[in-house]
């Protein structure tokens, strides 16, 4: 279920930087709103706001503790390995993840759709590309109002990652842009506490996920006593974790995107059929703030992928068109096949 607005407006620092990614004259509605709702969200990052202690982090991954012995590249056993039910496409990356919790710590469930990690908490996410490790990307809950997020670039002779404050274009020529802690921010800071995949519906694997073990070890402050997974079958379905896992963390009730556009990408674990997701119940029909280039006017003219603005968008890069806005330099063609063969297939 879609939650009241105000009560989740938790975002602030991205505004500038979304709005601004398309040339637009409107927007000056979006900022006075946003100044209305500035009280409501939760405190930014320190490195947004000079107003709270800055957090630092290791300038290496060697220090950051998710190996507990480097030469021999052996995670130290506290880190859990996992892996999201549904994939971040990352310009085709292989992707490794790992999770710490500190000892004796739970997460708290009370939300199972907006989960707050111990303090301590620690995620890292390894990307490769073409065989070679270009990137390991951190999340450390720091504080209970700080979370370090930076991501680690490799040297080439594979000695150790050195954090990367301020991204890396083409990182080792592999031809991947290391995204900048702005952008880290951008996309995690519109989620209810900066972990996007460790996710009751993410960490759900038709019954045998991470959720059901962490469950039963008694790490969550609310068991429950199920998985979950994106509702539907076949090609919706498909479409439906699609949007969820690659737009749903922007185009979300806990982002402040919402006061720029009504549209919802995400799949709450409440969302059992699937007229309730965020795809069905707001993308419809919706008529968009900006006209596409080529005249499109709807996000989803249900039966008409062609003139859907939504697959449009997502089907272009190097724009300021481009969704998701940045992170990605390619195109995902499965993933928009999915979403048109999706669309094609609804009844006009
Ligand atoms: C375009 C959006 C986007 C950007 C930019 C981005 N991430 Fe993420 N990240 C995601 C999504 C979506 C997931 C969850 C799915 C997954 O694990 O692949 C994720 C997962 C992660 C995880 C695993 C824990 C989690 O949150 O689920 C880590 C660690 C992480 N990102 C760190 C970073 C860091 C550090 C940066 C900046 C250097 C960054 N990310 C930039 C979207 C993004
Ligand atoms: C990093 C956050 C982020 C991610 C991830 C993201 N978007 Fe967006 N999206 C935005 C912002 C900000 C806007 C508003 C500014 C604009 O129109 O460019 C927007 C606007 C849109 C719009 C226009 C809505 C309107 O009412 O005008 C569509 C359609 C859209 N996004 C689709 C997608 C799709 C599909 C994905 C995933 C493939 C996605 N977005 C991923 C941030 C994001």
């Amino acid at each position: 279920m879609r939650r009241v607005l105000a009560a989740a407006l938790l975002g602030a620092i991205a505004c500038g930087t979304a709005d601004a990614l398309v040339a637009t004259d409107a927007g000056d509605d979006d900022a006075a709103a946003l100044d209305a709702a500035i009280d409501t969200k939760k405190v930014p990052p320190p490195q947004f706001d000079s107003s709270v202690a800055p957090v630092t982090g290791p300038d290496k991954l060697s220090d950051t503790g998710l190996y507990s012995d480097f030469a021999s590249r052996t995670v130290a056993p506290a880190n859990v390995a996992y892996a999201p039910h549904y994939e971040h496409w990352v310009d085709g990356a292989t992707q490794k993840r790992w999770l710490y919790l500190p000892p004796n710590s739970r997460i708290d469930t009370s939300n199972m759709g907006g989960w707050l990690f111990p303090v301590g908490t620690k995620a890292w996410k390894e990307l490769s590309f073409g065989g070679r490790v270009i990137e390991t990307r951190m999340l450390w809950k720091e504080r209970a109002d700080a979370w370090f997020e930076v991501a680690y670039v490799w040297a080439a002779d594979g000695s150790d990652a050195y954090a990367q404050p301020n991204g890396e274009k083409n990182a080792l020529d592999a031809g991947h842009d290391v995204p900048n802690q702005t952008q880290c921010n951008d996309c995690h800071f519109n989620v209810t506490d900066t972990l996007i995949g460790v996710s009751a519906l993410q960490l759900s694997n038709g019954g045998n996920g991470l959720l059901t073990t962490f469950a039963s070890q008694g790490k969550l402050t609310v068991n429950p006593g199920t998985e979950y997974d994106v509702p539907g079958d076949g090609g919706v379905k498909a479409a439906l974790a699609y949007l969820h896992t690659n737009c749903g963390h922007c185009h979300n009730d806990s982002s402040h995107i919402i006061l720029q556009t009504p549209l919802h990408l995400d799949v709450e674990p409440d969302d059992v059929t699937i007229d309730t997701t965020g795809a069905y119940a707001s993308a419809m029909h919706l008529v968009m703030k900006h006209t596409t280039p080529n005249g499109d006017t709807l996000a989803i003219v249900p039966g008409d992928p062609d003139h859907s603005g939504l697959l449009w968008r997502m089907s272009t890069r190097n724009t300021s068109w481009q969704m998701p806005p940045f992170g990605t330099l390619e195109v995902d063609d499965a993933g928009v096949q999915l979403v048109r063969d999706w669309i094609a297939s609804l009844p006009p």
